[in-house]
C-alpha cells in the first residue's frame, strides 16, 4: 500500500469525530481552524461552540463590535487571531461571499498557507496539502529527512514533499488523516511505534531516529518580561482600566494600570512611581492618600517565546473624590468588568484578589 492509503486506512479506524468535521460550511471550518492553530482540540471544542453561538455566520461576525469578539475569545490567548478574523469577516462580506480557492482564501487577513490549504481541501475539495507541526513530524520520520524544518530550505522541501505524496483524489480525507496521525499516533514523545501501521516502512524507525526527528536549527530562547499591575480603586470602589493599543501581546484587550520595569521588579518603587504617573495625568495627591490593600507576587504566565513574571498591587485611593478624567483610562465598577475582555493572567489576578 502506498503511504496515503495506509494513512487513510488508519484514519478510517482511529480518526476522531469532531464537530468541524461534520460540516463543509467554510465559515464553521474557518472558525475551527483558527481556534485550533494554538489551542488543543479539547479546549478548542468548547470555544468553537461558544464562538458559533455568538456569531452564527460571517455576517454576524462582521457586524459585531470588536469588543464583543475579544470577550468571546477571552482565555484562548494569541488575540491577534480574533482581531484578524473580525477584519477578514468584513473582507468576506465586502467581496460578496466566502472565497472558494486556495489563492483567494490566502488573501484573507490571518489566513496563511496552512489555513488556506485546510479550507480549500476540506470545503472545496482542492488538492492542496496542509503542512503543520504534525505533518512535519510524520513526513520527517517516515521519509527519514533531517533538513531542519525552521529554515527556508526545509520549509520548501517539506511543502513539496507534502504536495507530492498527498492523495489528490481525496484531499479532505488525506489532510485530516495526516494531521490526526501526527496528533494521535506519531506524537512528539513516546510514540507507540510497535502499534504503528508504518512499523515496517518508516525510515526513522528502521534507523532508530524517531525521537530525533524532525530537526530544528535553532533553540528557541524564552525571554522574561516583568509586569507590575496596579489595581487602583477610587473612593466609589471603581477600578481603573484601559485598553491595550500597542502592537504587542494582548492588543485590544483591557487591563489595569501596568508598569513594566526593564529588568527585575525588585528595585521598582511602587508608590513614588504611581504618584508620578498620577501627576502626569493631572491628579495631584500624596502618599498618604494611597493605601496598599493587597500584594501578590511571583505570578508566572507562559507564552510561547516569553515568560511573564507578574506582581499585582491592589491600591485604594482614600480621599480624592474629584479625580480629573484620565485620557484612555476609565473607572469601572467590579460588577461591570465582565463586559470587558481581559487576558487570562489579569483574570487570574482579579480572582485571587476577589474582584469580579
Ligand atoms: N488541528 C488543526 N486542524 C485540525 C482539524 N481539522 N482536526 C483536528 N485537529 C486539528
Amino acid at each position: 500500500m502506498v503511504f496515503s492509503e495506509t494513512l487513510e486506512a488508519w484514519y478510517n479506524e482511529n480518526g476522531r469525530i469532531l464537530p468541524w468535521r461534520e460540516t463543509q460550511n467554510p465559515y464553521n471550518v474557518w472558525v475551527s481552524e483558527i481556534i485550533l492553530q494554538q489551542t488543543r482540540v479539547e479546549q478548542g471544542r468548547a470555544y468553537y461552540e461558544r464562538f458559533l453561538n455568538n456569531f452564527p455566520d460571517v455576517a454576524h461576525l462582521a457586524a459585531a463590535p470588536l469588543d464583543h469578539v475579544m470577550r468571546v475569545w477571552e482565555g484562548l490567548g494569541y488575540y491577534s487571531r480574533a482581531r484578524n478574523m473580525h477584519c477578514a469577516a468584513q473582507q468576506i462580506v465586502e467581496r460578496g461571499g466566502f472565497p472558494t480557492t486556495f489563492e483567494d482564501l490566502r488573501k484573507l487577513k490571518g489566513v496563511g498557507e496552512y489555513t488556506a490549504a485546510a479550507l480549500a481541501s476540506f470545503c472545496f475539495g482542492e488538492a492542496k496539502a496542509v503542512v503543520d507541526g504534525n505533518v512535519y513530524r510524520v513526513l520527517a520520520r517516515y521519509y527519514g529527512i533531517d533538513t531542519p524544518i525552521d529554515t527556508t530550505v526545509g520549509k520548501r522541501e517539506f511543502a513539496e514533499l507534502a504536495q507530492t505524496v498527498m492523495d489528490k483524489r481525496n484531499p479532505a480525507l488525506y489532510n485530516q488523516a495526516i494531521m490526526d496521525f501526527g496528533a494521535m499516533q506519531c506524537t512528539p514523545k513516546g510514540c507507540n511505534c510497535s502499534a504503528c501501521p508504518f512499523v515496517d516502512s518508516c525510515r526513522a524507525y528502521a534507523e532508530k531516529r524517531v525521537e530525533d526527528l524532525p530537526q530544528k536549527s535553532k533553540r528557541t530562547t524564552v525571554s522574561v518580561r516583568h509586569l507590575i499591575y496596579i489595581i487602583l480603586e477610587n473612593t466609589e470602589g471603581k477600578i481603573l482600566i484601559h485598553r491595550r493599543t500597542d502592537k504587542d501581546i494582548w492588543q485590544g484587550l483591557y487591563e489595569p494600570l501596568l508598569f513594566e520595569p526593564e529588568s527585575s521588579s525588585e528595585e521598582f518603587q511602587i508608590i513614588p512611581n504611581l504618584l508620578h504617573w498620577l501627576t502626569d495625568y493631572g491628579c495631584k495627591m500624596s502618599a498618604r492618600s494611597l493605601r496598599i490593600d493587597r500584594h501578590l507576587e511571583g505570578l508566572r504566565h507562559q507564552l510561547t517565546h516569553r515568560t511573564l513574571v507578574a506582581q499585582a498591587y491592589r491600591i485604594r485611593i482614600l480621599n480624592a473624590n474629584d479625580l480629573p478624567p484620565m485620557e484612555d483610562y476609565q473607572w469601572v465598577k467590579p460588577e461591570d468588568m465582565e463586559q470587558y475582555g481581559f487576558p487570562k493572567l489579569v483574570n487570574n489576578i482579579f480572582s485571587l484578589m476577589n474582584i469580579r
